[in-house]
């Protein structure tokens, strides 16, 4: 059983074959209907398709003005993408810890890191869960920081009535394969602010500004487009975003609850106000047991699962370049060792997440206690 499956029918076949059919490939009406489908669903008023969330969170640092010597906050435990774009603009990555129950930026170790050179916080929602932003946003406005929400794995996620992405100065989301909905490669931004709505718009086709006939260059931009072949594909996968994350809502529930009976395991939570959407349903395992033979364990009986995510703080290049050892950052250190994602998709039935339930049972009662952590 995979971790996920993407949820492709004939709508991504049939609009795959109307771009062929009409050759315009790149960035054309289709990555404008993705841009509109995702203003639609989350009430933003600009958003722009990209090649990835990665080129989305590095073009928001260039449009904000984020450069050599600045320092931008950056939880520890997420895809290193979101520090290595910092890393990108000669800016320094101070990485955060996390909350242990919603694997979010703590505001409290936020608040500790800050310097005069502090120039962004950039809070991750954790697989489809939103960062507890309030405090956080209180904090950036007190000390004039720019936040720009990581939003990949978050599309369609809330928080007391707002959508992950609508609520820091830029958001940015992913169409990665192992997202609610995909188109292979793929990225979007999302902004309320007109004049960044503009600089995001000509950088990322190179620094074209269209005239009558011809670009004028007005920067040294990027290609960071969405081909059309990409956008029809995400076009038709809005079309099921809503239905795909009721059912996993709906699955992760069933989940949760059959979890309860296994000890050892902690499933993820939903604080009050939240709407989780589940990007990766992310356990965590305590301590005793030893989360990398639990994957290889699962793997001998047919069940993908993979670590939660990385704990920057522990990669070589960030111990390496910025002096952090193992250990450092605390809770997101454990969470590294300790979380396990588990398979979760739409086209899973409640049989399937009994097997998996089933089989996680019996390898953790077969594993030897006290294998477990290693620092
Ligand atoms: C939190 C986070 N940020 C950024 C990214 C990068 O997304 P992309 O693969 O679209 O560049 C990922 C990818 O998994 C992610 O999980």
């Amino acid at each position: 059983m995979r971790l996920t499956i993407p949820w492709f029918d004939d709508d991504e076949l049939l609009a795959v074959q109307a771009v062929l059919q009409s050759g315009y490939l790149t960035q054309g009406p289709y990555a404008a209907q993705l841009e509109q489908a995702v203003c639609a669903m989350i009430g933003a008023p600009h958003a722009y398709a990209m090649s990835s969330a990665t080129t989305a969170l590095h073009l928001a640092l260039v449009v904000l003005g984020v450069g050599p010597g600045d320092e931008v906050i950056v939880p520890d435990f997420t895809f290193p993408a979101t520090a290595n774009v910092v890393v990108q603009q000669g800016a320094i990555p101070v990485l955060a810890d996390v909350r242990p129950e919603t694997y979010a930026l703590d505001v409290h170790d936020v608040a500790r890191r800050l310097t005069a050179r502090t120039r962004a916080i950039m809070p991750v929602h954790p697989f489809g869960l939103s960062a507890d932003m309030d405090p956080l946003l209180a904090l950036a406005r007190e000390r004039g920081l720019a936040v720009i929400e990581d939003a990949a794995c978050a599309l369609g996620a809330r928080y007391h009535g707002r959508y992950c992405g609508t609520m820091g100065e830029i958001g940015c989301f992913s169409f990665h394969p192992r997202k609610s909905v995909t188109t292979g490669e793929g990225g979007m931004m999302i902004t309320a602010d007109a004049e960044l709505a503009e600089r995001i718009a000509v950088l990322r086709t190179h620094g074209g500004v269209r005239g009558d006939y011809y670009l004028s260059f007005e920067d040294a931009g990027f290609n960071y487009r969405m081909s059309d072949l990409q956008a029809a594909v995400g076009v038709a996968q809005m079309g099921k975003l809503p239905m795909i994350i009721e059912r996993k809502r709906v699955l992760a529930k069933h989940l949760t609850a059959l979890l309860h009976n296994v000890s050892g395991v902690t499933p993820p939570c939903e604080p009050e106000g939240c709407v989780h959407t589940y990007q990766s349903y992310v356990v965590v395992l305590d301590e005793a047991i030893n989360r990398d033979a639990v994957i290889g364990r699962m793997r001998e009986r047919g069940i993908e699962t993979t670590l939660g995510t990385y704990g920057l703080h522990a990669q070589p290049f960030f111990q390496r370049t910025y002096g952090y050892t193992s250990g450092d950052l605390p809770v997101s250190h454990r969470l590294f060792r300790q979380t396990l994602t588990l398979p979760l998709y739409a086209q899973m039935t409640e049989d399937d997440l009994s097997l998996v339930v089933d089989t996680l049972a019996d390898v953790l009662d077969a594993m030897p206690v006290g294998g477990g952590v290693s620092s």
